[in-house]
C-alpha cells in the first residue's frame, strides 16, 4: 500500500573535496525503497591481480565482481593464499590492480594518484590489522589521535575525541601506556579505537583476531561490530576463522582468487 507520507524524499549532497575525483552526487531515496545508487558503497568489476616473481606468474585475484552496500558487515573467508589480503589492499588503494575497476564511495580507487589516495583514505577509511600496527614509541592516546592529525584537527579537540574512543573500548585507564605496556587484546582495542575515531564510512579489518585467544577474539569482534552498527558504517573483515565470519551479514568465500560462493546470513 502506498501512502504519500512514506514517500519522503531525502537528498544527500555528498561532500565535494576540492580538486578531488569525488563527484558531486545527488542521491535520492524514497523511504523504504532505497535506490541502489545510494546503497552501493563498494563496486568491484572484473578485478584481476597478477604478481610476477622472476619468471613465475601468480594469479592472486582472478576475476572478482562484487557490490557491497552501505552499513553492510561483510566477511571474506578463505584459506591462506586465497587472495583475501590482496583484495583488501586493492580496495584500500594500497596496490594497483592488473585489470578491473574499484569504485568506493564515489571514488575510482584504481585511478587515483598517491596524493588523492591519501585523501581518500583519510576521509573514508579506517584500518584494523592482525598485528595491531601501533606506533611503538607513542602511548594509547597518541596512537588513537593520529588519524585526526591527518584530518587537521587541533590538539585539544583530537585528544578529547581519542579519550572518548579509548573509554568506549574500555581503556580509559591505559591512555598513557605504550603498546609494549599492554596485552595483545588491549593493543587491538587501541587499534579499534584508532580505526573508528575519525568516523570513517568504511572500516577494513585484516584478520583482526588472528593473534588473539578465543575469548579475547569474541570481545574484540563484539566491539568492532557494535561500533560499526552504531554509526551505520560498512565493515569489511578478512579472515580464515569461521567464528569471525558468523558476525557478517554476508560471507564471501574466496578460493584461488575467485569468489566461490556468497552466503547470506540471517
Ligand atoms: N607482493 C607479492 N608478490 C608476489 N606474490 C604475492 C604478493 N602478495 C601476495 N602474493 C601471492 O598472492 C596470493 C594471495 O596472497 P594473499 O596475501 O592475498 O593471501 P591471503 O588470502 O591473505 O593469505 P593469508 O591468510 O595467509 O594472509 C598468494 O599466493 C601469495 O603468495
Ligand atoms: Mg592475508
Amino acid at each position: 500500500m502506498c501512502h504519500s507520507k512514506y514517500f519522503e524524499i531525502i537528498i544527500f549532497r555528498l561532500q565535494v573535496i576540492e580538486g578531488s575525483d569525488n563527484p558531486l552526487q545527488e542521491v535520492v531515496s524514497v523511504k523504504g525503497q532505497k535506490k541502489d545508487a545510494e546503497e552501493n558503497i563498494i563496486e568491484i568489476k572484473d578485478l584481476r591481480k597478477i604478481y610476477k616473481v622472476g619468471n613465475e606468474t601468480v594469479v592472486a585475484l582472478n576475476n572478482i565482481n562484487i557490490t557491497i552496500k552501505k552499513g553492510e558487515i561483510c566477511c571474506f573467508l578463505g584459506t591462506s593464499g586465497s587472495g583475501k589480503s590482496t583484495l583488501l589492499n586493492m580496495m584500500a588503494g594500497l596496490e594497483k590492480p592488473t585489470k578491473g575497476t574499484i569504485k568506493i564511495a564515489g571514488w575510482d580507487v584504481e585511478k587515483l594518484s598517491e596524493k588523492k589516495l591519501a585523501l581518500f583514505r583519510q576521509n573514508h577509511i579506517g584500518f584494523i590489522f592482525q598485528s595491531y600496527n601501533l606506533m611503538t614509541f607513542s602511548n594509547a592516546l597518541e596512537n588513537v589521535a593520529m588519524p585526526l592529525i591527518f584530518k587537521g584537527m587541533g590538539r585539544k579537540k583530537r585528544n578529547k575525541a581519542a579519550k572518548e574512543m579509548l573509554k568506549a573500548v574500555g581503556l580509559e585507564d591505559r591512555i598513557n601506556h605504550r603498546p609494549s605496556e599492554m596485552s595483545g587484546g588491549q593493543q587491538q582495542r587501541v587499534g579499534i579505537a584508532r580505526a573508528f575515531v575519525a568516523k570513517p564510512e568504511i572500516v577494513f579489518a585484516d584478520e583482526p583476531t588472528g593473534n588473539l585467544d578465543s575469548k579475547t577474539s569474541k570481545d574484540v569482534m563484539d566491539m568492532i561490530v557494535e561500533m560499526a552498527t552504531q554509526y551505520n558504517q560498512t565493515l569489511i573483515i578478512v579472515t580464515h576463522d569461521l567464528s569471525v565470519s558468523k558476525y557478517a551479514h554476508r560471507v564471501f568465500h574466496i578460493l584461488d582468487g575467485d569468489i566461490d560462493k556468497i552466503e547470506v546470513c540471517s
